[in-house]
């Protein structure tokens, strides 16, 4: 976790700088810092906080100098989030600073090593110790700083992006990648550092995207140098053109990005199916399936591995892939599969889901399940991230840039590529007839407007959100496809308003958790008209015995569950399997308008970043 943000050029640095570290503020937010360097003096200002609490202090400290800097906002690992261990460190000299994202695992041996020649440490992080190592390097064997940090570097064992500025070398940024990403955003003499290309994006849409155990020399009117940093060979820098445009990393006029993203979901769906799904042809076309349909249809199993929501849109697919596709398909949270010795071999297909492309788990579990022989299929939505690029092939979301921590388009898109792909294979092993299939292609490109319908939930979430919104905990019930809609609807609400809240089975509930139902208990219930309706509409009869307060989400002209409830938001009518793309609306506006009123900051919870990359 943790943002990085460099920027060496013609300009100011430090708006640059601010403005990029606040655009990454979704990889961490519990302090914040920067150095900025006019060719003679480098100046730094650090705080616990905000970017908006580093601004002040800036203002305060006077600090608005030179056009290299370097700035970070940070997701604690070593060290509580306090000014001293906020990023940038200097190292014990003052001639070199670093800012640093991800985790050095050896920084206490090599601290004592260093600690014993008499560097000092003013924090409890790996960083000042990887940039006393780098100084020590550089004292020891009169080495320039871009080989001083290659040879500390090829002393550490953890993950990295980091960049380094040495008082001896103005005009020169050091970076380095391993396990954490790094872009290079390349102008017109001007060079930008940063862990996505959201800091740099109106400036360019150039970008050099580092791979693993490379390493990046920057330097103002001379072309990036990289080499890899084991065996010291040349790379050739790829610079890639980015599509990203500045709108779609600002607010447009929303509160907050969650909600502007759970509003974007009708557009982002059909983003994703854009060019895939060909309805008049009867056609889905996915090039990473197309390619590899043999392997898919040969498949032993599939294995899906992630984290977090992205799990949650996993266990969506395996109902989907087993009911379309007849394919026997395993769930797992990819920090359990990595460390498990899982059974997985050369005829097993691993899908891992991912939004930022970024998550340590998912990408150890990649890496572990590859080591096993296993076709490897990666969905994410960041593209030319990590697991975009460790995948053996994979299919993007297209969903745009996800900034709410709390993901809400990520998981409708990853469910909607993920239908298509069942829908493809299915087709493809004759498990589906022709005119079930043609049925699901109509139905799956009207989800946009069903969503758009589905949003009208709107002013009514905010209601019943008022209602309950100072409940201690709260119930979340599904049945089949919608089962996994209910963890995801606890899982929201738990993020982002600190609210303990449960996901469950509806007929598990008799197994322990209908204890908890008492007349202060609300339960969300998913209820809408399918085959389970007969049988949730009971589970609610036995809530409804103890006066639990349910909140349902039915089908549009509902009026069993209507006469029965306490509240009902209605959704379109869909295919039972399509149910989760609709049935999810409701939730994410529930959690959103309950964090809104009790004040919570929404698009940055507490102890949250969203790329999660640490394990
Ligand atoms: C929840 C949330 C997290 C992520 C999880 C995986 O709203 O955002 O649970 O889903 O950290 O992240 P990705 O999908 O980027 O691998």
């Amino acid at each position: 976790m943790c943002g990085i943000v460099g920027y060496i050029g013609h300009r100011a640095a430090q708006p640059i700088i601010l403005k990029g570290l606040q655009r990454l503020e979704y990889r961490g937010y519990d302090s914040a810092g920067i150095a900025l360097f006019d060719g003679a003096r480098i100046r730094l200002s650090k705080t616990k906080g905000k970017v908006s609490d580093l601004q002040e202090k800036i203002n305060s400290d006077h600090n608005n100098v030179g056009n290299i800097g370097i700035g970070h906002t940070r997701w604690a690992t070593h060290g509580v989030p306090n000014d001293t261990n906020a990023h940038p460190h200097y190292s014990n000299s003052g001639d070199l600073v670093i800012i640093h994202n991800g985790i050095i695992e050896n920084y206490a041996s090599i601290k004592k090593e260093l600690s014993k020649r008499g560097y000092t440490f003013q924090s409890d992080t790996d960083t000042e110790v990887l940039v006393n190592l780098i100084e020590d390097v550089q004292k020891n064997g009169g080495f320039k700083l871009g080989k001083a940090v290659q040879i500390a570097l090829n002393q550490v064992v953890g993950a990295y992006a980091i960049a380094v500025i040495d008082i001896k070398k103005p005009n020169e940024i050091v970076a380095a990648r391993l396990g954490s990403p790094l872009a290079i955003g390349v102008g017109e003499n001007e060079y930008f550092i940063a862990s996505d290309a959201s800091p740099f994006i109106e400036y360019t849409n150039d970008a050099i995207y580092l791979e693993d155990e490379e390493l990046a020399i920057i330097r103002l009117h001379k072309e990036t140098k990289i080499r890899k940093i084991k065996d010291d060979s040349l790379v050739s820098p790829y610079i890639q053109q980015l599509k990203l445009n500045i709108d779609q990393i600002e607010k447009g006029g929303y509160a907050h990005f969650m909600l502007k993203e759970i509003f974007e979901q009708p557009q982002a769906i059909k983003d994703t199916y854009r060019g895939r799904l060909l309805v008049n042809q009867g056609l889905i076309k996915m090039a990473g399936v197309e390619d590899n349909l043999e392997k898919f249809i040969n498949a032993q199993k599939i294995t899906i591995v992630a984290c977090g929501t992205s799990w949650h849109a996993g266990l969506v697919a395996e109902y989907i892939f087993e009911d379309l596709a007849r394919i026997p398909v395993e769930v797992e949270y990819a920090s359990e599969f990595r460390y498990r010795n899982p059974v997985i071999s050369a005829k097993d297909i691993v899908v891992a889901i991912s939004q930022s492309g970024e998550t340590a788990d998912t990408l150890a579990a990649i890496k572990l399940a590859k080591a096993q022989g296993a076709f490897v299929f990666g969905v994410c939505n960041v593209v030319g991230s990590s697991i975009s690029r460790e995948t053996d092939a994979g299919a993007y979301t297209h969903a745009g840039p996800e900034i709410g921590v709390a993901s809400t388009k990520a998981f409708t898109t990853q469910i909607t590529v993920l239908t298509m792909m069942a829908l493809r294979l299915a087709k493809a092993k004759g498990t589906i007839s022709n005119s079930d299939y043609k049925r699901h292609l109509v139905e799956l490109e009207t989800t946009p407007t069903k969503v758009e319908q589905a949003l009208k939930s709107d002013a009514l979430s905010k209601q019943i959100a008022a209602v309950y919104k100072d409940v201690p905990n709260a119930l979340y019930l599904g049945r089949g496809f919608n089962f996994p809609v209910a963890l995801e609807g606890a899982l929201k609400l738990k993020e982002i308003s600190y609210i303990h809240a449960e996901g469950y089975p509806a007929a598990e509930m008799k197994h322990g958790p209908i204890a908890l139902i008492d007349e202060h208990m609300p339960i969300v219930v998913i209820a809408t008209k399918y085959g389970h309706y007969e049988k949730i509409v009971s589970n609610i009869q036995e809530i409804k015995s103890r006066k639990g307060k349910i909140i349902g989400i039915v089908t549009k002209g509902d009026t069993e569950v209507k006469a029965l409830a306490d509240h009902v938001i209605e959704v379109p009518e869909t295919l039972e399997l399509l149910s989760p793309l609709v049935t999810t609306i409701p939730l994410q506006l529930l959690s959103y308008y309950i964090a809104v009123l009790l004040e919570k900051n929404v698009d940055q919870p507490r102890n949250l970043a969203k790329s999660v990359t640490v394990e």
